[in-house]
Formats: C-alpha cells, structure tokens, sequence
C-alpha cells in the first residue's frame, strides 16, 4: 500500500505527519518504508538522526526524486506499507507518485489560503485517476488552534465541503509543540510520554487504515 502525502501549499506538516504516521505504523508491526521524495529533505535529515541515535523500532528511510512511479512500485512489492513525503508545490515526484498510490493525504492548515489550493491538488488527482482510478483523496486538517474556543477546525470543515474530491479525515492535527520537539531527536509523537499529539496521531493512523481497508 502507498499512501502519499502530498499539497500544493509549502509547510501544512505533510512530513511531520509522515515522520509521526510511519513510527506508529512501525510500532503496530507494519512492515514500513518511508520514501522522501522532496529535495528539501526535512524526512530524510530525521531518518538519519533516528538511526544515528539507534531509535527502536528503526524506520527505513530511502530518497527518490523525478518520476518516482517506477521505483515506489518496486518498494510496494517489497514493503507492506510506503509513506511518501513530497514537497509542498507541484512537484513531477507528487504527479508521478499519484499514478502508483492508494491514497493521497493532503494536510491543509485551517486557512482560506491552504483551502484554496485543494482545487489546484483536485485538478492533479483528477488527471491521475485517469492512471490510476482507485487513488482515495483524504483530506487532513493540521496545525488546528488548541483553544476549545476555536470554532476553526468546524469552519475549515465546513469550507472543505467545497472540494468533494476529498474525503475529510474526521482526525486532525493540532497545533502542538511536541511535533517540533520530537523532529531534533529523531522520535516520534507516540514516543513522547503523555503527549496529547501521541493520542492524535494513534487515532488518525487507525482511521487511515481503516479506510483504506474498504
Ligand atoms: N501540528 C503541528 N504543530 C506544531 N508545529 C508543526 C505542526 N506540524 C508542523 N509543524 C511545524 O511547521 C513547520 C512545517 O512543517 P512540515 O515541515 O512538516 O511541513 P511540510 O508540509 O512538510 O512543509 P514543506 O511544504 O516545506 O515540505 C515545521 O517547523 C514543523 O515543525
Ligand atoms: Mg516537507
């Protein structure tokens, strides 16, 4: 199974739920391969820091960039489950990397500016389907204001409704401090002790597999 992460709007937290979404795979005993397909390297840099520190469980981490349909086919046949990072414009690795996935995920911040390129991503996975028909669009709420007061995440809900191409994952994503400090030490959220993140990315893991179990 491949499940892309992918948006046309730099910096909603695709990697960080890629980085947090494959730990808590790996911890249920899924065999998992994250795939950074962005120069940037933000998945890679924490692979390699993860590694260096000797984390269990270890997550493989491999590099792909250009048309990477080819070589995500071949860790699929290879791997359980590919978490593919790309980067936060179109990109040919988000194109081609769509034409192979199950599933693409695209986190939006709560914001008319982030919601606004779900027509552009819309008009990109429209084109892929004509490849590959079965790709499920999730769409993920990230980086949602903490306040119980807050009426953001309904609002942005709302307003996703604008895009039925996307199915809106009922988790989201807060905005928390501990997805930042996890990154430096190569860990994941569900590795940080009480964290309400590690709640959040356990809940949004089991519905992303349940759904793609349908
Ligand atoms: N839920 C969150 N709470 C707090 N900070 C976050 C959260 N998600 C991401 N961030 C922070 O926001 C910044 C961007 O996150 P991240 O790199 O994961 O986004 P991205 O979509 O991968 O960006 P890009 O488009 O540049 O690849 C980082 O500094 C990250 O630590
Ligand atoms: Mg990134």
């Amino acid at each position: 199974m491949i499940l892309l992460f992918a948006s046309q709007k730099g910096g909603p937290g695709k990697s960080t739920a890629a980085m947090n979404v494959s730990v808590e795979l790996a911890r249920l005993g899924r065999d998992v391969v994250l795939v950074d397909a962005d120069k940037q390297r933000s998945s890679a840099r924490w692979a390699e820091d993860r590694a260096e520190a000797g984390h269990s469980p270890a997550i493989a981490c491999v590099e792909k960039r250009g048309k990477v349909h080819t070589a995500l086919r071949e860790l699929a046949s290879r791997y359980e489950i590919v978490v593919v990072d790309a980067a936060g414009h179109d990109s040919e690795e988000a194109r081609t990397a769509m034409t192979v996935a199950d599933a693409l995920i695209a986190p939006v911040r709560p914001s008319q500016l982030d919601l606004d390129t779900l027509e552009d991503l819309g008009n990109v996975v429209e084109l892929a389907r004509s490849f590959n028909p079965d790709l499920v669009a999730l769409g993920l709420l990230s980086q949602v204001g903490t306040n119980s007061n807050e009426s953001e995440s309904t609002d942005a809900r709302e307003y996703m409704k604008d895009y039925p191409l996307f199915e809106p994952l009922s988790s989201v994503i807060h905005f928390r401090k501990a997805y930042r400090d996890v990154v430096a030490e190569g860990l994941g959220v569900v590795e940080w002790t009480n964290s309400k993140a590690k709640a959040e990315i356990s809940v949004l893991t089991a519905e992303i597999i349940e759904r793609m179990q349908k």
